[in-house]
């Protein structure tokens, strides 16, 4: 019996909790602090997942076999480094590998020096400096914090104007503070935006099928950015050409770069991509699954996601080839249910009703997010509050099933976009989608 600690408190780490947990009779499931959702399925522990002493503590007292990390803040922190000279077992990358998440600087510096295709930048690091480039750039131009800012430190900016008001922003009002001390001028991508995922370790990898998120507040891709408001898996354009391109042009070469540069990588590579015409760029790296791409993905995968994690986990013991992730071939579609007022100001305390219903439905998962048990009654407490999956061998079958599933919960103020899916929905009506979804081509 495999004991897992997953950590964060998300839909994400309630699917990863879930994935893992379906070898029944094989997992014993914690988290820390986990959620409602979790709870269900394994046992939850107090303290937070950014508290190395927390986390130690956990897996001295449950003797966890394997911590699976799900936020980006504590691996950039360093506690995966904390965890693995304390002797145990983690699937996540070192802070010096997180690096590609934890500053945006070193991410393009490296995929520079390892011609792995992203846009073209320049790093500034004073304010008169900045101010001088935007006469210089084309519109419209990304500019973007160095360090972590919560999924908000990109400002794409459509006229000198607005460069001006995103360099007060970052770098005289400080909003991100020490995360925009320095910050990148990145031309402009066009194309289709997609999230790859690589499990990997040093230079061996096992990659995920695509999937693709929808960031935007409203329908038709409008509105403040959130931090993800639905998602499917895989993307229908994705393809055995595109696949090899991202293997060979994208993961390859960060990895090998990285370990070349003696900060190997061993966890999740998160390659946010542009495609356009075929070819693949990178938008940015993250160190971890994707929120929400994760939760429409992950049920997808038979039940042998865990073994790879677990290979992949021990940087010394690794073996060459990391077991394969399976693929069911289906599709899956996550609709997020949000709060009133997200993502600005949420109004969160409201009992959940229709649950249950929705996931009596055939082939439906409810993720938790925001949500808190009390008085055995589900409370709203977050902005994003469930992600509803929805799975079928066709994507607009895992469309209509998701939606089915959402529109049996209530709660006051709840709200969710109805066109979660919509760019493939209409691939697959202009016929521009391929025999999606392979992940592996072995
Ligand atoms: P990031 O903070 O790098 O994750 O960027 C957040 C989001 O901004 C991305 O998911 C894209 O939608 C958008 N974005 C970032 N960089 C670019 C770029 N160079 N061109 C177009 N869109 C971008
Ligand atoms: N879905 C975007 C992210 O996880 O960063």
């Amino acid at each position: 019996m495999m004991r897992l600690l997953v950590l964060g408190a998300g839909g994400r780490e309630h699917a990863l909790a879930w994935a893992c947990g379906r070898a029944e009779g094989a997992v014993e499931l914690y988290g820390l602090p986990g959620n409602p959702g979790i709870a269900e399925i394994g046992m939850c522990l107090p303290g937070r997942a950014d508290a190395p002493d927390d986390v130690l503590a956990a897996v001295r007292e449950r003797e966890i076999d394997l911590v699976l990390v799900g936020p980006e803040a504590p691996l950039v922190a360093g506690l995966a480094d904390r965890l693995r000279e304390a002797g145990v077992r983690v699937f996540g990358p070192s802070a010096d590998a997180a690096g590609l998440e934890g500053s945006k600087v070193f991410a393009k510096e490296l995929m520079r020096r390892h011609g792995v295709p992203t846009a073209d930048f320049e790093v500034v690091e004073d304010i008169a400096h900045a101010r001088r480039k935007l006469e210089e750039i084309d519109y419209p131009h990304v500019l973007k914090a160095d360090g972590l800012a919560g999924g908000k430190g990109a400002l794409i900016v459509k006229d000198a104007d607005q460069a001006r008001a995103a360099i007060e922003l970052l770098m005289v009002e400080k909003k991100f503070g020490a995360a925009g001390e320095r910050i990148v001028f990145e031309a402009f991508l066009e194309g289709e935006e997609m999230s790859v995922f690589a499990i990997a370790s040093g230079e061996s990898y096992r990659l995920l099928t695509a999937a693709q998120d929808y960031k935007r507040a409203h329908e038709g891709d409008r509105g403040p950015n959130t931090g993800g408001m639905g998602s499917i898996a895989p993307v229908v354009t994705w393809s055995e050409a595109l696949e090899q391109r991202v293997r060979r042009e994208i993961i390859e070469p960060t990895l090998s770069g990285m370990a070349r540069e003696g900060r190997p990588y061993h966890g999740l590579l998160y390659a946010g991509l542009m495609v356009a015409e075929g070819a693949p760029r990178v938008v940015e790296f993250n160190c971890r699954f994707g929120d929400p791409e994760t939760q429409a993905l992950v049920p997808l995968l038979s039940d042998d996601l865990l073994g790879t994690l677990w290979a992949a986990s021990e940087p010394q013991r690794a073996p060459a080839e990391l077991p394969a992730v399976t693929y069911e071939g289906r599709y899956g579609a996550c609709v997020v249910i949000a709060s009133g007022g997200y993502p600005e100001g949420v109004r969160k305390g409201f009992p959940i009703r229709g649950l249950a219903q929705a996931r009596a439905l055939p082939d439906t998962l409810v993720f938790q997010a925001g949500t808190v048990r009390r008085d055995e009654q589900l409370i709203t407490a977050g902005g994003r509050v469930l992600n509803v999956v929805g799975m079928g061998d066709t994507l607009p079958d895992a469309v209509d099933r998701a939606y089915a599933a959402a529109e049996r919960i209530e709660f006051s103020g709840a709200f969710y976009r109805r066109d979660i899916g919509w760019r493939g929905l209409q691939a697959l009506e202009r016929g521009a989608a391929n025999a999606a979804g392979r992940p592996e081509s072995q």
